[in-house]
């Protein structure tokens, strides 16, 4: 058993950064594994049930694939398939489940569900997303950091431009802090992190070394970054009518080329934890093109495809990190 044996998986905060960096170790060793065909299974026999009150697709099917190479099986709970929240409670929902599983995920909108299910299941509850945090996501994007710059997370700077209140943006800011890297995250002030988020990493650069910088100039906020990051600027469970709003608000940070070229750094990498906007191709994107006559929105076209961006291989890198997460809490 590892040193996580047992344990949750809820929020950064949870965790020391050697906690959270021997995760992304395991990680590594297990992709290296599975390209080499030498991959053990450690979890043979193990049920885990995947809870999914919002829609999915990376985090489900790393879920899945991760515990299939593992030789652990998942039941998958759909948005709407399942008792939960309709006519049963989380606590009762947990406590059932954590009779028939060996660790439930559980994505939706509020931390306290999460919260909730992993104080009543006693078995491992892994956060797949909430309105508050993204952990699993910090795990590949951190993963993907390392594999895409020499120098060591210390010395790795990033920046992440949009909408910075929500999951991403609060988990991009604990994590940098207590990873102690140099972080920015660049909105317009509205859009910065709640003041007790902004505290709470504070305190965690405090003791890691981390430089936390919060500023509504591009130009300042990405000046230097080895990464630029962003995500959506309407977030799942938000209504459409916020576009408008948003599109005024958030345009001035789309990552463009002058972003990048802003940087300073020719070898500056792009991440997005997908799905993104940047081109027509999908049917909310139309509607938004109609409505606003935008041909993207939080990055271009033109820097999504560009050798610059590493997406596809932060969307991989889901998978060897939810493994890491399973196998530290479960084998
Ligand atoms: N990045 C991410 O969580 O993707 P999904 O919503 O597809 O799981
Ligand atoms: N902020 C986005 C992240 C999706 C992975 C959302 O919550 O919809």
């Amino acid at each position: 058993p590892t040193a996580l044996a047992g344990r949750p998986f809820l929020k950064e905060l949870d965790f020391t950064a050697e906690e959270f960096r021997g995760l992304v170790e395991l990680a590594a060793e297990l992709k290296a594994a599975k390209k080499a065909g030498t991959e053990t299974p450690y979890l043979r026999g193990k049920n885990i049930a995947l809870i999914f009150e919002k829609t999915s697709t990376r985090t489900r099917c790393a879920f899945e694939v991760a515990a299939a190479d593992q030789g652990a099986r998942t039941t998958y709970l759909d948005p709407s398939g399942s008792q939960i929240g309709h006519k049963e409670s989380v606590k009762d929902t947990a406590r059932v489940l954590g009779r028939m599983y060996d660790a439930i995920q559980y994505r939706g909108d509020s931390q306290r569900k999460v919260e909730e299910l992993a104080a009543y299941a006693g078995v491992p509850v892994y956060n797949g997303l909430t309105d508050d945090w993204h952990p699993t996501q910090m795990l590949a994007d951190v993963l993907t950091m390392t594999e895409h710059r020499a120098g060591p997370l210390e010395e790795t700077a990033f920046a992440y431009l949009g909408d910075a209140r929500f999951n991403m943006g609060n988990s991009y800011l604990v994590t940098g802090a207590l990873l102690g890297m140099d972080v920015r995250i660049v909105a317009p002030k509205s859009y910065w992190p709640a003041q007790e988020v902004v505290d709470r990493a504070q305190e965690l650069a405090a003791g890691s070394g981390a430089r936390i910088t919060l500023t509504e100039d591009v130009a300042e906020g990405v000046a230097g970054a080895d990464f630029v990051a962003t995500d959506v600027w309407v977030s799942m469970g938000e209504p459409k009518e916020v576009w408008g709003e948003r599109i005024a608000a958030l345009a001035p940070y789309a990552v463009t080329m002058d972003v990048l070229r802003a940087t300073g750094n020719p070898d500056v990498k792009f991440l997005h934890c997908l799905p993104a906007f940047h081109d027509l191709g999908t049917e909310i994107g139309r509607e938004i093109h109609e409505a606003h006559g935008l041909e993207s929105l939080e990055v271009t076209d033109e820097v999504f495809e560009s050798a610059h961006s590493v997406v596809f291989d932060e969307a991989e890198n889901r998978l060897h990190t939810i493994k890491a997460v399973l196998v530290a809490t479960l084998a």
